[in-house]
C-alpha cells in the first residue's frame, strides 16, 4: 500500500511537469452516453432570482467523491463538495452534483484504478439525473477533484450533455499536489466557455482546515466580483 502511495505521488509529480509543459488532452467531443436512468438522482433546479450579488445568477456544478481518499482517510463529505457548499452559501447559487450512475469503489486504490482506466479509455461514464437548464445562469462555478492530472471523466460526460458554449465558467478544484494541472484550459477547449481565473486547493485543507479554506474561497469570489 505504502509503495502504491509513493508511486502515485511520483505520478502526480510527473503529471505536474506534464501540465507545466503545456500538454493538452486528447478529448473527442460528442461521444455518446446512455440516457439517464430513472433514479432518485438530483433534480435540476430552476434559477433563483438575484442569486448572487450584483443580480448575477449562479449555479454550482460539482463532482466529488466521499469514502476513502488520499491524505484524509475515510470521509463523509468529499473535499470538493465542501468548497461547493461554501460557494453556494456565499453567492446564493443553486447547486447540481454530477453523480456517476455507477459509484466508484469506496477504497482509495481500487478507485484510482477505475479512474485511470476511464481516463485511458477517454470514457464517458453515465451520469444520473435531469441535467440543469443553464440558460438562466450568468456564471457556473464548476468544481472537481484532480484525477490523474485531469478532470474526472464524468465531468466530460456532463460537458457532452450540457451545452456551455459562451457561458462563463469559474473552475475550482481540489488536489493533493498537482494543482490545476491545466484543467482550466481543458474546460475552455472542451466547452468553448469563457473560463475565469480558477481556485485550486489541497483536499486536505478543504477537509481539515475549513476556516482557512473558507477564507480562500471568499477571497477568490471577491476577486472575481461575485461577493462584496
Ligand atoms: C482516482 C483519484 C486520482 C487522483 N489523482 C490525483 C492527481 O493526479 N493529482 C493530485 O494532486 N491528486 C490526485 N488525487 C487526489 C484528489 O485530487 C484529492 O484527494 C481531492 O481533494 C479529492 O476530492 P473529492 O473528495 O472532492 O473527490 C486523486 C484521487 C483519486 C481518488
Amino acid at each position: 500500500m505504502k509503495r502504491f502511495f509513493a508511486l502515485l505521488t511520483l505520478t502526480f509529480c510527473a503529471l505536474i511537469l506534464t501540465a507545466c509543459g503545456g500538454g493538452a488532452p486528447a478529448k473527442s467531443a460528442g461521444t455518446s452516453s446512455a440516457p439517464a436512468p430513472k433514479t432518485d438522482a438530483p433534480k435540476a433546479e430552476t434559477p433563483k432570482k438575484d442569486a448572487a450579488p450584483g443580480g448575477k445568477r449562479a449555479l454550482v456544478v460539482y463532482f466529488s467523491r466521499a469514502d476513502e481518499n488520499y491524505g484524509v482517510g475515510v470521509i463523509e463529505k468529499g473535499n470538493t463538495r465542501i468548497l461547493a457548499e461554501m460557494i453556494a452559501e456565499a453567492t446564493g447559487a443553486d447547486t447540481f452534483e454530477i453523480k456517476p450512475a455507477k459509484s466508484y469503489p469506496k477504497e482509495y486504490t481500487p478507485a484510482t484504478e477505475v479512474a485511470k482506466k476511464e481516463k485511458n479509455d477517454n470514457a464517458r461514464p453515465e451520469i444520473v439525473g435531469t441535467m440543469p437548464d443553464v440558460s438562466g445562469y450568468d456564471v457556473i462555478f464548476l468544481g472537481y477533484p484532480i484525477w490523474w492530472g485531469d478532470l474526472p471523466m464524468p465531468c466530460y460526460t456532463f460537458f457532452d450533455k450540457v451545452k456551455l458554449e459562451g457561458k462563463t465558467i469559474a473552475p475550482f478544484c481540489t488536489h493533493e499536489g498537482s494543482g490545476l494541472s491545466g484543467t482550466d484550459r481543458y474546460i475552455a477547449d472542451t466547452t468553448k466557455a469563457k473560463v475565469t481565473e480558477a481556485l485550486e486547493m489541497k483536499g486536505t485543507t478543504a477537509q481539515n482546515s475549513r476556516d482557512e479554506a473558507k477564507k480562500e474561497v471568499l477571497a477568490w469570489l471577491k476577486k472575481l466580483g461575485y461577493v462584496k
